[in-house]
């Protein structure tokens, strides 16, 4: 009997990436590859990278250096790599020429085809570089998926992005914005539903502007939101990322007085800084911003934000970073998610001058960190006492506790037995620390 082929996927960057490494998993296993524990019994590992900063990209080639080792010992090892690094035509001839002992380089429109590539590799005995411009989503949306995050589900309704924020790779390595027909999406969340599924995380660049493509007053967010919380089940429902320019009042709405949609939000603001906004090219102002903030917060009494900051972007004055510092004290977000700019081939950003040297953006990022420390300790510490409603998604590891989420997307952390796992349950806050809040179930 053929001894079973082995397979190991290492996925880098953001949530997209994890969902589409699910799919190629589903691909690999109906070859009839199952999961290896380690690199020594694999006979396939993908690379899924990601390009957002440099600093990925940097410990991406290290790790692919890496494995020259096992290929010396396994010649007949597949060594492949795709996402959103390899999609760049200069990172693709590099990966080719500076690591002889890679495969099969992809890019980020061609994951369905996989399975062809890998036969090809071992057909041909050739090395395979295949980088594509575009692709049939059709193809991409009846992947199968081998599901990877518990109790939530990724569900993709968007791909690509058309905003060209000029710090962004996405853009370029993604193109552009391409949504799912929305009957399509909603029968998806609904089968997850009949399989048990608790939580379902709608997934793309810019969830806000789905539709926009479509042309059909029919098929808006809004209404995407509306037909999956009128599914008649027991589930949460999320979705990121947010854009503060496309994100409605009446998506806000929707969102107060539906039944399963979270009371958590990630509005990504980037700066708190008009003049950075402006250069950035994100197409709304910190008043704008704070405008939506406060509709949802007097809508919403339990909502909690989260936000993406890039501090040191060209440009950036000590002013500008303190309306980030500003910014950041009013919105009170529950957390923060804070980056170093850093320059990506091909952007308009990448050419702007009056960069910022690297001393300053670290001292400011230290700074950041240390403002939001603060804020977010005296947030956590509002729920004590208080009663919350979560979904119990896991175990902490080597620790006899159970990791759950609030409905308003707050770390919970409570002792009880295995048989919480997947249900919805009330709990008291007992104490917290940073962003984490440890509590006792609720009976
Ligand atoms: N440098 C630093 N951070 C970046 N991000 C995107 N591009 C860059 C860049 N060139 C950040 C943004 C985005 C998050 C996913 O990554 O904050 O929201
Ligand atoms: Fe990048 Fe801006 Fe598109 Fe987000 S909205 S993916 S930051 S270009």
């Amino acid at each position: 009997m053929e001894k079973q082929k082995r397979y190991l996927i290492k996925t880098y960057g953001c949530q997209m990436n994890v969902h589409e490494s699910e799919k190629l998993s589903g691909i690999l296993e109906q070859m009839g590859y199952t999961l290896a524990d380690t690199e020594t019994d694999a006979d396939l590992i993908l690379f899924n990278t990601c390009a957002i900063r440099e600093s990925a990209e940097q410990k991406i080639y290290s790790h692919i250096g890496e494995l020259k080792k096992y290929k010396k010992q396994r010649k007949d090892m597949i060594i492949a790599v795709c996402g959103c690094m390899s999609q760049q035509q200069k990172a693709a001839e590099n990966i080719m020429t500076k690591y002889p002992f890679v495969d099969i380089v992809f890019g980020t429109h061609n994951i369905a085809k996989l399975k062809e590539l890998i036969e090809k590799r071992q057909q041909s005995k050739k090395r395979v570089l295949s980088i594509v411009e575009t692709e049939d989503i059709k193809e991409r949306d009846g992947m199968p998926k081998v599901r990877t995050s518990g109790y939530n589900a990724w569900v993709n309704i968007t791909y690509g992005c058309n905003n060209f924020c000029t710090y962004c790779i996405v853009p370029y390595v993604r193109g552009r914005e391409v949504s799912r027909p929305l009957s399509d999406i909603v029968g998806e969340v609904e089968g997850l539903l009949k399989e048990g599924y608790k939580k379902i995380t709608l997934l793309g660049q810019n969830v806000n502007s789905y539709g926009n493509d479509l042309n059909d007053e029919d098929q808006t967010f809004a209404k995407l939101l509306k037909a999956i919380d009128n599914l008649p089940y027991d589930f949460w429902l999320s979705f990121m990322t947010s854009h503060p320019k496309d994100i409605s009042f009446e998506v806000l709405d929707t969102i107060a007085s539906s039944k399963h949609i979270m009371h958590y939000l990630h509005l990504p603001v980037q700066s708190g800084s008009d003049n950075v906004l402006k250069a950035m090219n994100r197409r709304y102002t910190a008043s704008d911003y704070l405008k939506k903030i406060d509709y949802a917060k007097n809508k919403i009494s339990d909502i909690e934000f989260s936000s993406d900051i890039i501090v040191g972007f060209p440009g950036e004055t000590e002013e500008d970073f303190n309306d980030t510092l500003k910014l950041i004290s009013k919105v009170k977000y529950s957390q923060l998610f804070t980056f170093i700019y850093s320059k990506r081939r091909g952007t308009v950003a990448e050419k702007m001058e009056n960069q910022i040297e690297l001393k300053i953006k670290k001292e400011r990022l230290a700074r950041l960190i240390e403002k939001q420390n603060e804020i977010a300790t005296l947030e956590a510490q509002k729920y004590i006492g208080k009663t919350l409603e979560v979904l119990v998604e896991g175990k902490l590891k080597n620790k006899n506790k159970l990791i759950a989420t609030s409905k308003c997307g707050k770390n919970v952390q409570l002792e009880g037995s295995d048989e919480l796992l997947g249900k919805f349950i009330k709990v008291r806050v007992e104490s917290s620390k940073l962003t984490v809040l440890f509590a006792k179930e609720e009976k």
